[in-house]
């Protein structure tokens, strides 16, 4: 494969087959969230053991996951209330660097070339970054969190990392 990453962007299956060796080297972005109502439930998520993206690494030995995009609408503010809110949340909540209104967005990954890249990817789309390595930390921004209430209007660097603190273990849930 001549592409230096890929992006995997459909829902973690266990057993999933996945190009294991075209992938081995590649920095691999995962958008995926884990939805139980969608996916079915997976024990070792839902008992706090590994995360989703953790068990998605696991299938892909030799790649670089990093759990990117994952809390950026990829389609329409539900519902419209003026007429920007039409646009995908990608681009209407993008804002130049040094705005006072930009918004950040999270990356985790045991791989700091992959948060590196994926810290790129995100300033030259219009969003600060908030770094929540590595991979076992990603709960903190599944669906259901406290950042996860703020993905469809946003939340600046500062509230991002207030509200991925906030995150209670999903093993402690009750
Ligand atoms: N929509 C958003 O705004 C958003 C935001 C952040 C993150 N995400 C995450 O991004 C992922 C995609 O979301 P989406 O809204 O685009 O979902 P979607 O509309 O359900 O699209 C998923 C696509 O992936 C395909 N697919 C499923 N399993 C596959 C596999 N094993 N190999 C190759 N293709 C496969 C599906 O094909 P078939 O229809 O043929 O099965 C479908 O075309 C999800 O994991 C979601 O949690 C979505």
């Amino acid at each position: 494969m001549a592409a230096d990453l890929a992006v995997i962007a459909f829902p973690y299956v266990p057993g999933e087959t996945l190009p294991v060796k075209e992938l081995s080297g590649k920095i691999v972005l995962d958008t995926n969230n884990y939805m139980a109502w969608r996916d079915g439930n997976y024990p070792e998520v839902d008992s706090g053991l590994k995360t989703v993206h953790e068990l998605r690494q696991e299938n892909l030995p030799g790649a670089k996951l990093a759990k990117a995009f994952t809390h950026i609408q990829h389609h329409a503010r539900s519902p419209v209330r003026v007429p920007g809110d039409a646009l995908p949340g990608l681009f209407r909540l993008a804002r130049p660097a040094g705005a006072p209104d930009r918004m950040a967005l999270v990356v985790s990954s045991d791989y700091p070339d992959a948060v590196e890249l994926v810290r790129g990817l995100y300033d030259d789309l219009g969003f600060d970054t908030v770094d929540n390595s590595p991979l076992s930390e990603s709960w903190r921004s599944a669906p259901g969190t406290p950042m996860w209430e703020h993905s469809v209007d946003g939340q600046s660097r500062e509230e991002l990392i207030a509200n991925l603190q906030r995150a209670v273990s999903p093993a402690r849930v009750e």
